[in-house]
């Protein structure tokens, strides 16, 4: 990567509805200019999202804010992703299951890639930027959205693809019940809710005891209607990152792995 611009990396959130994209300071853990975004093509097969991804890509690379053109691209993927592979399809397309994302994205994109579980990403970006920040110990972020994502935080560090989304509470896979689609889709109030939440989280609390939650996730922006009705020895604080923690994430992420970043 050229010195020049060698603290700005593309981060690149993929989403069911959209892919969205921004230059990110990773000094600052912040947005450089406006993030661009384009639909999520239907159906979302593999080479359909990695032609969207090269769009975004192409567009921020257009603008005097972009790093160089051999600095990596982070990318962020609503799945299990264990060195590239995407191991799981709760709410994507089944055919990314076994998919080698990693080198779908690089081939695509002709420089290189690293691929991160979505709620990895945004914990990431919490912990280096947010709420997070210089917290010791275990911080677990879970994003309230489609589904219940997780980020298992260690002084800071990832330990990726915790998928405590999937627990199984009283029969339910946790996030048929207590995601921000399942309040929704069951059109429950936030007392009803934050009912649903307290299990959840009192679970999670008693298998981890963390020092803190994090609750991502576009919800977070309503989090005063459900977080003080909930009952926990833990801290429970709103995200801080709001929209841009993906990618945000998605970039540090391929900072660190490249070895452009601790
Ligand atoms: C997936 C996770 C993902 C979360 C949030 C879950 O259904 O299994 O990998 O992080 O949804 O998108």
């Amino acid at each position: 990567m050229s010195k020049k611009h060698s603290s700005t990396v593309i981060g690149i959130d993929i989403g069911g509805t959209g892919i969205k994209g921004g230059i990110v300071d990773l000094e600052k853990g912040k947005l450089l200019g406006e993030r661009f975004r384009v639909d999520t093509p239907q159906p979302a097969t593999p080479q359909a999202v990695a032609k969207v991804v090269a769009q975004v890509v192409d567009e921020l690379m257009t603008r005097p804010e972009a790093p160089s053109a051999d600095s990596p691209v982070g990318v962020t993927f609503p799945a299990i992703i264990s060195h590239g592979v995407a191991l799981s399809a709760a709410n994507v397309d089944p055919s990314w299951v076994g998919t080698n994302l990693d080198e779908v994205f690089s081939a695509e994109l002709g420089r290189e890639v690293e691929v991160v579980n979505d709620a990895d990403a945004a914990g990431l970006a919490e912990a280096r930027y947010g709420a997070g920040k210089d917290v010791k110990g275990t911080v677990l972020v879970i994003t309230l959205g489609t589904g219940i994502g997780s980020a298992f935080i260690f002084n800071g560090k990832l330990i990726p693809n915790a998928e405590l989304g999937h627990l199984e509470i009283d029969g339910f896979d946790a996030e048929t019940r207590a995601s921000a689609v399942a309040r929704e889709r069951d059109g429950i109030g936030w007392d009803e809710y934050a009912v649903r939440l307290q299990r959840y989280f009192s679970h999670v609390e008693f298998l981890f005891s963390p020092d803190l939650f994090i609750i991502g996730g576009g919800i977070s922006k309503r989090s005063d209607e459900f977080l003080p009705q909930l009952d926990l020895r833990t801290k429970i604080i709103p995200a801080k990152l709001k929209n841009d923690a993906g990618i945000v994430g998605g970039a540090l992420e391929a900072a660190i792995h490249f070895g452009h970043t601790k």
